[in-house]
């Protein structure tokens, strides 16, 4: 394409039955934000659009979990994505969500357009129904073993292990995720849309059109897709979330949530529009508009196939110049899961890491699933911290900050004559800003955050080597040059690297006391950035070193999840044998306190326990000193079983047994009374 106009980019509408973690935003929303913001500050008109996806079948099913309305569950997870979004500095032009009334108009009409020109076939066929629950199956609703890579997980709609989409009628052996019943099969009418007749379109348009632009990871899921054959995909769902199909004779019917949720760019674009006083045409349906979708990998063929079949077939729309998609980020080696809370939570972070939002973001483009799967590893966030963001950038700042208020109270010197180093240095400079813009134009946004850091390196050598804290002492003109180009570095930095670190380049702007409006280009193009007898501010820190025991916390806090999973995962022990009541009241239990309490010799496990148990204080010989040290559990109040015939324990004479309970830790816990009780107290 020609150079565009303007710039629609659009970034996944996330599903909100959940908080947002790492992976989203190493996935979507960190890359798209580089990308819209690079685009801000070379001047070019753009559209960074973005809103909450609340269709999704996982909402209803939460709610139901939860005991809640779906409602709820929307208006509680929009209200903290979106406030996690503006915590991170995700700076999109707007943030809706597909519950507003402007998207069901604009999802509505875009079906009715569709349905009108003969875009659908409408047809009879058995569905997936479970009899118990009353209800069709369809998406989450049923899992099955996928017909393509055996998984036995797999969706109605989608298999997450190979990507693959399907149709729910396609599972081999599927179950109701409800009730857990085998379904049987129901007549019912849908709506769907006939991807086979777009084949030959997707062919000229991705296959033909796009191979060389396009991520191979992303072309190459296309093509395969279209090499299996495209079959039609029903739009439309018996469900009683989500947007009524508007045609006479679909009660009771709502859209498909990946019919709706696209076009939920489409009307956050227009909210915005209204709000901005643009027209929200040109950016949707104006050659010369540039449409780039950021996703992850399971959003491919919705965005690739899906949803730009639909563009297609309604007519009006520019289709999308590319779609960068991530593969996915890991987490200490296991896969990211909001079930099984394997996740770092933005809103934990910035509770453990209070503005330290530039860190994540650095480390989580430093270390992108741009081509593969990807780890993020705690230790490798302390090292990106302390041995790059610390050790380069802050440092080289805080250098030239300090020396300038030092030798000249803040005011930039007169340079004199430059150097040959000085003059390459000035002119690597101004390679910088082209040699970031290529990589973030080809949405290699490792790479480029990577050159970023090489500027501030190329400005910590040259400090390195001309030495000005030395130089002072005998040729105080030269250290005037040197600072003076230190200088033009440090502006540099601040205006590159905001679309990476717009926190920090907010912050440097204000030390530096720069024009906030610096241009992109401006670096390339002027001699002088900062110019002398310019005023800067004080030095403040922009980065600090991440200490080992706050990395170790982290790490011991994931174990515990880890732990945890492991202990839900274990079975309950089955029913043992029903008893008598008269059986169980031979049993006496009383409430005692712990007096005395010390290891029995030569035992890891035992500890040898005085206890007041109200009748008298006896010895009970407890295995318990795993998990309690002496002298942390006197005075606590047990239940102690006092009848227990007494027995010899490693040569001392139990009278009595404590109640104890597992914990998911792997560790111990008393069962003790919620208030404090008077000892002898029974249990019954
Ligand atoms: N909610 C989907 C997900 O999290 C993404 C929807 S993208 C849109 O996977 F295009 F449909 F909006
Ligand atoms: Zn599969």
């Amino acid at each position: 394409m020609n150079t565009p106009k303007r710039y629609t980019v659009t970034a996944a509408l996330p599903y909100t039955n959940g908080p947002i973690h790492i992976g989203h935003l190493a996935g979507v929303y960190v890359p798209a934000d580089i990308y819209a913001r690079y685009l801000r500050l070379t001047g070019k008109d753009v559209a960074y659009i973005c809103g909450s996806d609340e269709h999704g079948v996982a909402i209803p099913m939460r709610a139901k979990k939860e005991g809640v309305s779906p409602q709820d569950i929307i208006d509680k997870y929009h209200g903290i994505i979106k406030q996690s979004f503006a915590d991170f500095g995700i700076s999109f032009d707007n943030y809706s969500r597909t519950s507003s009334k402007i998207h069901h108009e604009t999802a509505s009409e875009f079906f009715t357009k569709m349905y009108n020109d003969g875009g659908f076939i409408e047809e009879v066929s058995a569905q997936l129904y479970d009899a118990e629950a009353n209800q069709f199956l369809a998406d989450r609703f049923v899992v099955g073993t996928c017909p393509k890579c055996n998984f036995e997980e797999s969706y109605g709609d989608q298999c997450e292990n190979c990507g693959t989409s399907h149709n729910a009628t396609d599972l081999i052996n599927p179950k109701s995720a409800i009730t857990g019943n085998i379904p049987t099969v129901k007549e019912t009418k849908h709506w769907f849309l006939p991807l086979d007749k777009h084949e030959a379109f997707l062919r000229e348009w991705v296959l033909e059109g796009h191979k060389k632009d396009w991520k191979p990871n992303v072309y190459g899921q296309v093509k395969s897709w279209v090499e299996d054959g495209l079959r039609p995909r029903a739009v439309t769902r018996d469900l009683d979330w989500g947007i009524p199909v508007p045609v006479e004779g679909a009660e009771g019917k709502v859209l498909y949530v990946w019919f709706d949720a696209p076009i939920g760019y489409i009307s956050s674009t227009k909210e915005w529009a209204e709000r901005e006083g643009k027209n929200w045409e040109d950016y949707w349906k104006k050659d010369d508009t540039k449409l780039v979708h950021f996703i992850g990998k399971d959003n491919i063929v919705f965005h690739c196939i899906i949803f730009p079949s639909m563009l297609k077939a309604h007519g009006d729309y520019i289709l999308p110049e590319n779609v960068p998609a991530n593969e996915f980020l890991n987490l200490e080696g296991n896969k990211l899961s909001t079930s099984k809370n394997w996740a770092v939570w933005l809103h934990e972070y910035l509770e453990e890491f209070p503005n330290q939002q530039d860190v994540l973001r650095y480390t989580l483009t430093a270390n992108a699933p741009e081509t593969k799967d990807n780890d993020f590893t705690w230790k490798d966030f302390q090292t990106k911290n302390n041995s790059e963001l610390v050790a380069i950038f802050g440092n080289f700042i805080n250098r030239v900050v300090v020396l300038t208020n030092k030798y000249y109270t803040g005011i930039i010197p007169t340079p004199n004559n430059f150097t040959e180093v000085d003059e390459d240095v000035l002119a690597a400079v101004k390679e910088f800003p082209n040699i970031i813009a290529k990589s973030i134009e080809r949405y290699r946004f490792r790479e480029a955050s990577q050159e970023l850091m090489n500027l501030a390196r190329l400005g910590n050598k040259y400090l390195a080597d001309e030495e000005p804290w030395k130089v002072i002492k005998v040729d105080e003109e030269r250290v005037k040059t040197i600072m003076f180009v230190a200088l033009q570095i440090s502006s540099a930095l601040a205006i590159l690297s905001e679309p990476f670190l717009p926190f920090t380049s907010k912050k440097l702007k204000g030390i530096l006391n720069i024009d906030k409006n610096l241009s992109w280009e401006a670096i390339s193009e002027k001699d002088v950035l900062v110019s002398e007898k310019h005023q800067i501010n004080k030095a403040e820190l922009l980065f600090s070193k991440i200490e080992d025991k706050t990395i170790e916390a982290q790490i011991a806090k994931l174990e515990a999840t880890k732990i945890a999973n492991e202990q839900e995962n274990k079975v309950v022990e089955p029913q043992k044998d029903t008893i008598d009541f008269e059986d169980f009241t031979k049993l006496d239990i009383r409430i005692g306190t712990i007096l005395e309490a010390e290891k029995v010799a030569k035992t890891k496990k035992l500890l040898k326990l005085k206890v007041d148990v109200g009748i008298d204080v006896r010895t009970i010989v407890s295995g318990i000193a795993e998990s309690f040290s002496p002298e942390d559990i006197i005075g606590q109040q047990v239940s102690v079983l006092v009848n227990l015939a007494p027995r010899k324990i490693r040569g001392v004479e139990s009278q009595g047994m404590i109640l104890m309970t597992d914990t998911p830790d792997g560790k111990l816990a008393f069962v003790e009374p919620e208030k404090k009780v008077k000892n002898g107290q029974e249990v019954s």
